[in-house]
């Protein structure tokens, strides 16, 4: 859609959001343009949304979570987009939720930097932010960045300016209590005889002022991993929140498609780094004619194989949700070749979660590693509920 095009339909597209489409009978037509009268909903698809856990395990102290919320919007004849990012604000604004939005756990130098990403299946429309500072709810900027700009993309000081010039609250710190005392709690861990600080980094030079051998950045960054882990297994960080994220993909009964995926990214991560969460086509793709597919898990991963574009042009080529998701978790496999991404079975040591749906509300849940305390959300006619991940391979993804 050019410009042009978006000032002259947005305002009739935004109206017509509130209310449920007219449709045309060719499946392969957009509806979002008005029809003519007389109204005639033809149902075209099974409304459904899939999701991460944190979607169904957090409400914020209210009523909803995040499926069941946009759930209710789809069926309510809510615009897609707008049903599953008012889900996804409820996990986001959840203090208690480690991994995505407010009190989400920081990078290494304690801040807590958001990315999100989203994609509206009809009006094929994208936007994102990376590294947002300030913001408690990044999925609704990034909406904002698609809905308002040309533009698919805004990182940084530049995004949270953003948000600022659009009446967004700007917070100096997204920490919680509990939240900074674990990064903290990580410090201590990474490197306990002198906490390196944030321009020692930077500089190369080591608290007494020499000269770091070259390697030292990557053993720095394998302790830090180490570090976050090692909380992990002592069950200081929920396992589903140290890589952060969740993702809510939604058809409705018209078959309009979207897609949202929200972050605080790895868990004491560089300052800047943004993983797959705010990229299209690596933590987040849509396409209405097919379906969508999101992602949690280690976002590297993704990002080098263009995964979540991955399977939904597997689907395109006629694979089921499930078996694309797992044609896209074999390429990942096969490309994880670097001895510290390998467990001691030769095999990845990391995680990696599809959440996936196709058009006609089929869809499937699938992982690096399945087990049986790993789940995802759905919510359909038959209300919201955890079903068991399938995972590629077994056992833990380390040892
Ligand atoms: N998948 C989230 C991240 O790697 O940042």
């Amino acid at each position: 859609m050019d410009r042009r095009h978006f000032v002259r339909t947005s305002a009739a597209g935004m109206a017509a959001a509130a209310a449920p489409s007219t449709l045309s009978a060719d499946p392969g037509v957009s509806d979002t343009e008005p029809a003519g009268a007389p109204a005639v909903h033809v149902r075209r698809a099974r409304p459904l949304c899939v999701a991460d856990v944190s979607s169904i395990r957090y409400r914020n102290g209210g009523p909803e979570s995040a499926i069941e919320r946009a759930f209710r919007g789809i069926t309510e004849g809510e615009d897609v987009l707008d049903a599953i990012v008012a889900g996804v604000n409820i996990p986001e604004l959840d203090p208690e939720e480690r991994g995505i939005g407010y009190g989400g756990l920081p990078n290494a130098d304690g801040v807590v930097q958001l990315d999100s990403c989203l994609m509206h299946g009809p009006r094929r429309w994208a936007g994102g932010v990376a590294g947002i500072e300030g913001v408690r709810t990044p999925s609704r900027v990034a909406k904002a960045v698609a809905e308002l700009t040309d533009h698919h993309l805004i990182v940084g000081e530049g995004a949270r300016e953003f948000a600022r010039s659009l009446g967004f609250e700007i917070e100096d710190d997204l920490n919680t209590p509990a939240s900074r005392a674990l990064w903290l709690e990580w410090k201590r861990r990474v490197d306990p005889g002198h906490w390196l600080d944030p321009e020692e980094r930077r500089s190369g030079q080591s608290r007494r002022g020499e000269e770091t051998d070259p390697d030292a950045r990557r053993r720095y960054q394998e302790a830090a991993l180490a570090a976050g882990l090692s909380m992990v297994e002592d069950g200081l960080i929920d396992p589903d929140s140290f890589w952060g994220t969740t993702s809510l993909e939604a058809v409705n009964a018209d078959g309009d498609i979207c897609g949202v995926t929200t972050t605080s990214g790895l868990s004491w991560k560089i300052p800047g780094r943004a993983g797959d969460s705010p990229i299209l086509g690596a933590g987040q793709y849509v396409d209405n004619d097919v379906g969508a597919a999101g992602s949690t898990g280690r976002g590297e991963a993704n990002l080098f194989n263009c995964a979540s574009f991955l399977i939904v042009e597997f689907m395109r080529q006629g694979m089921s949700p499930k078996d694309a998701g797992m044609a896209a978790l074999g390429r990942i496999r096969d490309n994880t070749v670097e001895p510290r991404l390998l467990n001691e079975r030769g095999l990845p040591s990391f995680d990696v979660r599809f959440f996936v749906l196709n058009k006609a509300g089929e869809y499937a849940g699938v992982a690096m590693y399945g087990s049986s305390e790993s789940s995802f959300a759905v919510c359909d006619e038959n209300g919201a509920r955890e079903e068991p991940l399938e995972g590629l391979l077994e056992g833990p993804p380390r040892g």
